[in-house]
This record gives structure tokens, C-alpha cells and sequence, in this order.
């Protein structure tokens, strides 16, 4: 008889303490709770064995931990240098959950390979756990930054929050993997 064992719930806090930091107590509770849907939702039992992408085998998880970290960094060093002041809870819940999706988008293949799901190939990066961030109420903001972290998105975040988190995740991209950046001159500085 088979013998169906029962998920572990995810410990988000743990894996991502700087959640504990978000001050409005229903954004800090829907980021736990998105984390542990998708979790409960993953094909994978190991957080720590979610690859960064197909590409890139190195574990999401030290990965999200290190563009948490460095936002948080950036967003300081704003403050005490320029006086720059971006939403920290809106900046800690898009940084923890940007790569969120990447355990429903992703799921273990055979012979140790990794496989993109149905999920996967049918929904941009970060749809997934956007369109639960929405349902859930969490502000537009939010998910307009795990919409358009990504190098692959159609457009660039909007504001001070996506930015940092832009940057941050492909410099630590860089770190972990290779630099994948080339300069075009065609790009045009845009004059307003
Ligand atoms: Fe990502």
C-alpha cells in the first residue's frame, strides 16, 4: 500500500527572516502565505534543490537569500547617503517572493534534469505567484515588481522598489553564474 506523506509546511520566516521586518502585519502574513501555496503546490521536497532556472543549477534559495540581503543594502545606503527613502515592506515582500514562482515553474525531471511544468511554459516568470499576491489583496506595486524583475519581462519596474531589485538580482546572477550583459549603443538615453 502506498503510503501518502503529507508535505511539510514551508518555514518562511526561517529561510527569509527579514520577512519578520515588514511592518503592515497582513502584507507580512499574505507573503508567508503565497510562499506556503506554492510550496504546497511544488512538485520539489527540497527547497534547497530549486535550481535558479533551467540554465543556472545553483539553488534559488541562497540565491533569493543573497538579492534580499543586497536590496536591503542598497535601500540603506540611500538613506544614509542621499536620504532616499523606497517602502521597505513593499521592497522585503517583492524581493522574498520575486523568485517565489520558480517552485511551481519548475519541477524535478528524470535523471536528475530539471523540467519546466505547465505552469512553466505557459505563464511569463512570476505570473504564478503574482496572480496569487493579487487574490490575496497585496498592493498592485507588489506584483508589478515580481511581473517585471525579470531580464525576459517586456518592460523595466516602474519604481525605486523594482529597480533595486533588478539590478541587484542580475548582479548576483553574475556572482553565481556568468555575466550574460552587453552594451548596445542603440540604446538611446531618453531626455524628459
Ligand atoms: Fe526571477
Amino acid at each position: 500500500m502506498k503510503v501518502s506523506r503529507k508535505k511539510q509546511v514551508l518555514d518562511v520566516v526561517a529561510l527569509y527572516p527579514e520577512v519578520s521586518q515588514i511592518g503592515d502585519a497582513r502584507l507580512r502574513q499574505a507573503v508567508v502565505e503565497i510562499w506556503q501555496e506554492l510550496w504546497a503546490q511544488s512538485k520539489w521536497n527540497d527547497i534547497g534543490a530549486v535550481p535558479t532556472s533551467a540554465e543556472i543549477p545553483y539553488s534559488n534559495l541562497p540565491h533569493t537569500q543573497c538579492v534580499v540581503a543586497m536590496a536591503l543594502n542598497v535601500a540603506d545606503a540611500f538613506r544614509k547617503y542621499h536620504n532616499i527613502e523606497v517602502n521597505r515592506d513593499y521592497l522585503i515582500a517583492a524581493a522574498v517572493l520575486q523568485d517565489a514562482s520558480k517552485v511551481v515553474e519548475y519541477e524535478p525531471g528524470p535523471g536528475g534534469k530539471v523540467r519546466r511544468t505547465r505552469i512553466g511554459k505557459s505563464y511569463p516568470h512570476g505570473f504564478w505567484c503574482a496572480h496569487l499576491a493579487v487574490q490575496k489583496g497585496v498592493p498592485d506595486a507588489i506584483s508589478h515588481v515580481m511581473l517585471t524583475h525579470s531580464s525576459s519581462a517586456a518592460k523595466f519596474p516602474d519604481t525605486l522598489e523594482g529597480k533595486i531589485l533588478y539590478y541587484v538580482d542580475q548582479l548576483d546572477v553574475i556572482g553565481i553564474h556568468k555575466d550574460r550583459w552587453k552594451k548596445h549603443l542603440m540604446i538611446a538615453k531618453v531626455e524628459n
